[in-house]
């Protein structure tokens, strides 16, 4: 049986990861590929950085032409992130004749097209099941297991990090910054945590899944996403009051006639956000560094996948089982049926924000005097908004006078019109500090 001989473009966390998988695990994974998985070259930016002892140092070059003009060299495997130098060295690699498996996101939701227009051209694979939710085989549920449906809606916990840190802020009452210095120290945060923390990561991964399920070819940019830098205790502590539990989801919804024909296009909806969970709802249940996506098909209903989404071992899982299906010469076949980021138009249009019904957590500080209330209820009712429930504490003494929380959730209400009523409330002087909100997943 003739090998499949790989390069690994980078050896960090992941790539030592799956230097260790190919190494020390032969004949299992000749016996699920029908052929043996050959580490031929490692690409490193650093030679003198330890590596894993099962890599030979005879392999490892700081070259990348050393793979690029290897004929014997079928596939390689990018797992050096960023996305300038990474970008130029695949459409490199697709154009010397290398199928390509990336754990690379940011590359996806950035060039996705120009990539995959590139392996198009050159007659090569792309394939990256690790981009999105490190080893839940997410895309291959996509592209496989749920082929036989329209996506009508997927939710996911798609960030490790903050899922980490959110877990800890909730459970234990872990400050953000301790909580995050030790998501990094565990290898779940990226090399700028920024990406992490302010929801460009999770977005990277919904432009991915957006793709995937709904065919939609969403610019990055257009991806409404805050993150979870501003959340503050007190809005934990209320959330549970209240019975819901914060987490950062990344949330796509289409709205389309269900008399549709299988092209009838619609609006997706996306967004990436803190949103309020009922404490029982699977995804308020995942803890710690696990990611999730529930997934609802025309045919099938409700699907949930869960695992590990971060780290060295689960991403690596599934950067060699990328790497299995080249093998089996499974990946080439699916790569070019799904004809993924063709530009080719479904009709499904991207529904602004504004547009988006959604329940509202509304946190306002606010002085402790008659008529306050009174003003909040009729902004809210003058943008047509139904309040649900209303709690006020009572206030902590402060030279200014008594300011009180005033904790308000609405009713289903369009985004637009209580995004208004913010701009609002800042303005008055009975709010002393910004209003905090959430949308709220029920
Ligand atoms: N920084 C990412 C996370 C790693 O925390 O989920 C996997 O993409």
């Amino acid at each position: 049986m003739e090998p499949l001989d790989v390069a690994l473009i980078g050896c960090g966390t992941v790539g030592s990861g799956v230097a260790q998988i190919l190494l020390e695990h032969p004949e299992r994974i000749t016996a699920r590929a029908g052929r043996p998985i050959r580490l031929a070259r490692v690409v490193v930016k650093d030679p003198t950085k330890p590596r894993p002892n099962c890599v030979p140092s005879s392999i490892v070059t700081t070259d990348l032409r050393k793979v690029l003009d290897d004929p014997a060299i079928h596939v390689a495997v990018e797992v050096v992130g960023g996305v300038d130098w990474a970008r130029r060295a695949v459409l490199d690699l697709l154009a010397a004749g290398k199928d390509v498996v990336t754990a690379n996101k940011a590359l996806l939701a950035l060039h996705g097209a120009e990539v995959f227009d590139a392996g198009r051209r050159h007659k090569k694979a792309v394939a990256f099941e690790a981009s999105v939710g490190g080893g839940i085989p997410i895309i291959g549920a996509l592209s496989h297991g749920l082929a036989a449906n329209q996506i009508l809606s997927l939710q996911g916990i798609l960030n490790g990090t903050c899922n980490f840190i959110l877990t800890g802020m909730t459970e234990n009452g872990t400050s953000y910054a301790a909580a995050l210095a030790e998501a990094q120290k565990r290898g779940y945060a990226e090399a700028n945590p920024t990406l992490d923390v302010d929801g460009t990561d999770a977005a990277h991964k919904l432009a991915i899944l957006a793709q995937i399920a709904f065919g939609a070819n969403v610019p990055f940019s257009a991806i409404t996403r805050r993150g979870i830098a501003g959340i503050h205790q007190n809005d934990i502590r209320y959330a549970k009051e209240l019975g819901y539990t914060i987490k950062l989801l990344a949330e796509a919804w289409l709205d389309r006639d269900p008399k549709a024909t299988d092209n009838g296009g619609g609006q997706l909806a996306l967004h990436v956000s803190p949103v309020m969970l009922r404490h029982l709802t699977p995804l308020a249940q995942v803890r710690d560094a696990y990611n999730a996506v529930f997934v609802l098909g025309d045919a099938v209903g409700s699907t949930l996948y869960y695992g590990r989404g971060a780290g060295q071992m689960p991403t690596a899982s599934a950067v060699v089982a990328d790497l299995i299906d080249l093998a089996a010469g499974r990946a080439q076949r699916t790569f070019e049926a799904l004809r993924l980021w063709s530009g080719k138009s479904n009709g499904i249009t991207l529904k602004p924000t504004s547009e988006v019904p959604s329940r509202f957590y509304l946190r306002l500080m606010v002085e402790d005097k008659p008529g306050v209330l009174a003003e909040v209820a009729r902004i809210l009712a003058n943008h047509e908004i139904s309040i649900s429930s209303v709690i006020q504490h009572e206030g902590v003494e402060s030279p200014e006078g008594d300011i009180v929380p005033l904790i308000i959730m609405t009713h289903t209400a369009r985004t637009g019109n209580f995004t208004s009523t913010i701009a609002e409330f800042d303005r008055l002087e009975s709010v002393t500090a910004p209003s905090v909100y959430y949308p709220v997943g029920d």
